[in-house]
């Protein structure tokens, strides 16, 4: 791992305005404190994005939501936009993540609409690309992924890949406990790069991080971090607990 790896909690439906503030205290506390050699991202529900993106401001803490709307405004009950999600300071947003894919019928070409409007609203976009427990044993895996990393990127610039990462989240690890196995993590994030050169041209992947998801913890980090070849991480339930994240972003510092 070349970069400073970037470890990104996903919080999902879960916490309130007032849980967040008392959260992200304790990291900043940390980060102040201990100045991890890693990048540190929390990915929070709407609600959230507020408080959190006032208590980070002079930190460097990045603070992102989960999902927006392709459109920039309109008649879209319940949804938010890009713009609105730049406008109050948001640094990123999460796109495609499977439970986006299959509880909200999100189709690639929808979630390239997203990337687009995000990256052009100057958010950077963590794209989640993985497949189901089936698609694993019809052996279609590489498929899936190439595909839905392509479709992602579709219109993409080049110059843009600086504000993309794609994570490479298995859908049967996701809350599993069980991760992938590092030989075939390694191998999908190299498939990644290398699909990622053969759209734009050689090297242009090197911009962007391919990062790991699916059922990461403070017990599975060191294999993931020492022997896979990612950029990061990318954390559901064990970024739900301060104490744990923290232990996460400990361990992520010193194994660079
Ligand atoms: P998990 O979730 O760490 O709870 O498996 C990861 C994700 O869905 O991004």
């Amino acid at each position: 791992m070349l970069k400073k790896p970037l470890i990104i909690g996903n919080w999902k439906m879960n916490k309130t305005p007032e849980e967040s503030d008392d959260f992200l205290q304790k990291v900043l506390d940390y980060e102040a404190e201990a100045k991890p050699n890693c990048e540190i991202a929390v990915s929070v529900p709407f609600i959230c994005l507020s408080t959190c993106i006032d208590k980070s401001k002079s930190s460097p803490i990045k603070i992102g939501a989960q999902n927006c709307y392709f459109e920039e405004n309109g008649a879209f009950t319940g949804e938010i936009s890009a713009s609105m999600l730049s406008r109050i300071g948001a640094d990123f947003v999460i796109l495609g993540h499977s439970e986006r894919r299959r509880y909200f019928s999100e189709t690639s070409e929808i979630i390239n609409l997203k990337v687009r409007s995000a990256i052009k609203n100057g958010l950077d976009v963590v794209i989640c690309v993985g497949e189901s427990l089936s698609e694993k044993e019809k052996l279609i895996a590489d498929e899936i992924i190439l595909m839905q990393t392509k479709i992602a990127l579709f219109g993409v610039d080049i110059n843009s890949l600086s504000k993309v990462s794609i994570a490479y989240e298995p859908l049967w690890a996701i809350g599993s406990g069980d991760i992938e196995k590092i030989e075939k993590i390694n191998e999908m994030c190299e498939k990644i790069h290398r699909v990622v050169d053969q759209i734009y041209n050689k090297g242009a992947s090197a911009t962007m991080k391919v990062l790991y998801g699916g059922s990461v913890n403070i017990k599975n980090l060191s294999k993931i971090l020492s022997k896979a070849n990612t950029d990061g991480v990318l954390i559901g339930s064990a970024s739900l607990v301060s104490d744990e994240f923290l232990k996460i972003i400990e361990f992520a510092s010193k194994h660079t």
